[in-house]
């Protein structure tokens, strides 16, 4: 009779455990790793999830094999024996788990110092993140700022975040980590690409109004291709000028975040529609040029009615005089041909 009992529970348990197992494993819960880092984190999560499934198999099957035996008929009004508890069940129902969980604990901290690991000669990023655009800066390759994230596969980068204004949070589904931007601090973050592709990248902290636009895209080139990349970027974002150049400008800084603008394909929700300039220079009584140069340098100079006052970033102001102007004469420019 007993003997029986555990087999029945033990084949409860292993259907259970079979079930969910399936439900575990066969849809795909995660996005496919594209880093050393996230390949680690999901080494931590799967063995975190096995041990889960055994121990919830474990206890489900009891739960319902002692509903189903020991069932007190609907008339039996009577207590129940008295029983007085089982020392060898007790000890191990202990010290199963603590062994368990100082296993996780050991494995999350091994993995969490190899995640953080430089080696040796790490590309550095400097990542800004503002109301509501992420902007990227390459010191080892002249100052180059992008808009867009370009990394070489198989090499550590190491991130150092920046918040303008409020808290934002880096997030690359694939890379498997996220860290926050906090004003006032500088924080890091350590990813080694390692499979070729161009990933989202996304702020995962409530940020403003914009916060669901502030997306921007990472490419994982070959290292060739990124020093090839580097070096071109490097001569375009010291010279050029004029509307063409000022296109380059408005993406390398977010503005379609927020913006509509239809010559850049932008679609922004949350500032004015920039098709509509020449039309707002007229209702704020300002020539159109000297209305867009104001309007970028000091945001709150002339609030468009229907538009919230104090969202546009108040820091355009310090981008060099050149790409300032390409900026303002490439607005103006796509202002006065959707007129
Ligand atoms: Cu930045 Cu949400």
């Amino acid at each position: 009779m007993r003997r029986g009992a555990i087999v029945q529970l033990t084949l409860l348990s292993l259907v259970i455990g079979g079930i969910v197992t399936v439900v575990a494993v066969v849809p795909v819960w995660l996005p496919p790793t594209a880093s050393q880092q996230a390949d680690r984190i999901d080494f931590v999560f799967w063995y975190v999830t096995a041990i889960c499934i055994v121990i919830y198999a474990i206890v489900i099957a009891t739960l319902l094999f002692s509903a189903w035996k020991f069932r007190a008929a609907p008339d039996d009004d009577s207590d129940g024996p008295p029983i007085h508890g089982h020392t060898g069940l007790e000890i191990a129902w202990t010290a199963i788990p603590f062994a368990l969980v100082t296993s996780m604990a050991i494995i999350s901290a091994i993995v969490l110092s190899r995640n953080d690991a430089t080696g040796k000669d790490p590309l550095r990023v400097n990542v800004t993140g503002q109301q509501f655009a992420w902007t990227f800066q390459y010191p080892q390759q002249h100052g180059l700022t992008t808009h867009v994230l370009y990394l070489p596969i198989d090499r550590p980068t190491r991130f150092s975040l920046k918040a303008l204004d409020v808290i934002h949070s880096f997030w690359v589904p694939e890379f498997g980590q996220k860290q926050d931007a906090v004003p006032g601090i500088t924080t890091n973050l350590t990813v080694t690409p390692n499979r070729l592709g161009t990933y989202p990248i996304i702020c995962t902290e409530l940020c403003g109004l914009g916060h669901a636009t502030m997306r921007s895209t990472v490419i994982v080139m070959k290292q060739a291709d990124f020093d090839k990349w580097a070096k071109t970027g490097a001569k375009a974002a010291g010279g050029g000028g004029g509307a063409a150049a000022g296109k380059t400008v408005f993406e390398a800084n977010g503005c379609s975040a927020c913006h509509t603008l239809k010559a850049a394909g932008a679609t922004g929700k949350v500032g004015p529609d920039l098709d509509k300039l020449a039309s707002y220079a007229q209702q704020a009584g300002k020539p159109l040029e000297q209305f867009v140069t104001e309007s970028i340098v000091k945001p709150d100079a002339y609030i468009q009615p229907g538009f919230p006052a104090h969202v546009m970033p108040g820091n355009f102001g310090s981008l060099p005089k050149a790409q300032l102007n390409s900026l303002v004469q490439y607005l103006v420019t796509s202002a006065k041909g959707s007129k």
